[in-house]
């Protein structure tokens, strides 16, 4: 620890788990550090150091607040790299697939973030919910509306979490009240990335929502709004529905494949994500591969929207090997909880002869989904110089869980498949943001 004179000091102790590299499979020690009774010294919203209670805690200051949580699993802010903050009213939509459901549910319920004051309760509400889940970064689709970015940006910043987020891009197929144009949307976005980008821990992500509702010539400018802003992420679908598909089909006859109408506009790259990829061609998953792109897995909402099952072992563990993270995406998905969002992908990875060990999946909710984002080092593990982004858990939450536990004796890897298995938002016990309890 270094001097800590004037600067703002805490320490959280508990069970300390945060990974080191990714999991060759169930059991695998040497993946993470787990530490029985840990301490997390806090400075100035990031982690100063890391270690046995027993040595640590002699060495603060007298005075030094300690959170301790005695039986609480400490491990570092869930990330979700995919996630609609305007549809937390659209969430438990009945009855339509892709398609229906975006016409029937989505863009009405868009259209209401052209007032401030909705999108601004609305960000306040969603940012409540990420952090009752443990999640303390996501990367967030806003509406069309470049005042919804504002709201939301303006209330990740008031809680002092790192957000990416985007104003979505519509220029066509979408109700006149969410279309920009190919310029506008350029002219929005831009203005939003010279006030948000890097301002702070925001960061921005350019948003065509997907081909469907993108001319050309939009999907041009987004190419231009990448290729001009060093550092910016991108955000998209791909691959989701059959007929969605075929629709891009028609759409853009030119094109080899869905992913060649992206990569036309220079859109892929390693800060490139895409939602969903289940429907891929070989050739598909080639380009995503080459480029580095980023394949967004979002189960709860795959399986809501009846889209299909994600192909994990052939995208990660293939020939062409492609990058790959976990998210919600609410409204489609059904669940805030990176927990719930393991537990049915496991269910999905099952039904396609696939596992997902407990580990991994952690692996994924943490540190996995700080690596697709490029932000390794800077959150997504316990270690020195990250934030102090924590979620403190309880695989006893409730009496389903404190029973099951009962047949459990110091198994970290069977702790960890009950809290996926059976845990939400019940077994989140505290949530950190830069070391303040901000549940
Ligand atoms: N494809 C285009 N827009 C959306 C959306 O809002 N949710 C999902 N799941 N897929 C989409
Ligand atoms: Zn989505």
């Amino acid at each position: 620890m270094r001097d800590m004179v004037g600067s703002d000091l805490k320490a959280i102790r508990g069970r300390l788990l945060s990974f080191v590299s990714e999991p060759a499979g169930p059991g695998d020690r040497s993946s993470y550090c787990f530490i029985e009774d840990g301490i997390v010294v806090v400075r100035d919203g990031r982690i100063d150091a890391v270690g046995e209670a027993s040595e640590l805690a002699p060495a603060l200051p007298p005075g030094t607040a300690v959170d301790h949580h005695p039986d609480g699993l400490i491990v570092p802010g869930f990330i979700d790299t995919h996630i609609h903050f305007p549809q937390t009213q659209v969430i438990a939509s009945y009855g339509a697939q892709l398609l229906e459901w975006l016409n029937k549910y989505t863009f009405v319920e868009e259209q209401r973030f052209a007032d401030a004051g909705h999108a601004e309760r609305n960000a306040v509400f969603f940012m409540d919910e990420l952090l009752r889940n443990g999640t303390t970064t996501a990367v967030v689709y806003a509406t069309v509306h470049p005042g919804s970015v504002e709201a939301f940006f303006a209330e990740s910043e008031r809680r002092g979490t790192g957000m990416i987020a985007g104003k979505v891009m519509m220029d066509r197929n979408a109700p006149p009240g969410l279309r920009d144009t190919a310029q506008s949307g350029y002219d929005e976005s831009r203005t939003l990335i010279e006030r948000w980008h890097g301002k702070g821990r925001q960061r921005y992500a350019v948003t065509p929502r997907f081909a469907i509702t993108s001319t050309e010539e939009q999907l041009e400018a987004a190419g231009a709004l990448n290729r001009e802003n060093p550092g910016v992420y991108m955000q998209t679908h791909l691959s989701e529905n059959l007929r969605e598909i075929e629709t891009v089909r028609q759409l853009f006859p030119d094109a080899r494949h869905y992913t060649d109408v992206y990569d036309r506009y220079g859109l892929l790259g390693e800060r490139s994500l895409f939602g969903h990829c289940i429907h891929l061609d070989d050739d598909e998953v080639r380009r995503l591969s080459d480029s580095k792109s980023v394949a967004v897995f979002c189960p709860t909402s795959n399986l809501f929207i009846g889209s299909g099952l994600f192909d994990l072992k052939r995208l990660s563990g293939g020939a062409d090997p492609v990058r790959v993270s976990l998210a919600t995406d609410v409204g489609g998905g059904t669940s805030y909880s990176m927990l719930r969002t393991a537990a049915e992908g496991y269910k999905v990875l099952q039904l396609g002869g696939q596992n997902l060990p407990a580990l991994s999946a952690f692996h994924m909710m943490t540190r996995g989904n700080a690596l697709a984002l490029g932000m390794g080092g800077s959150i997504g593990t316990i270690e020195p110089g990250c934030f102090a982004d924590l979620v403190v858990l309880d695989a006893r939450a409730t009496p389903a869980m404190a029973h099951r536990m009962e047949t459990i004796e110091g198994d970290l890897d069977e702790e960890l498949f009950v809290l996926m298995t059976l845990g939400d938002d019940r077994a989140v016990r505290e949530t950190y943001v830069q070391g303040r309890a901000s549940k």
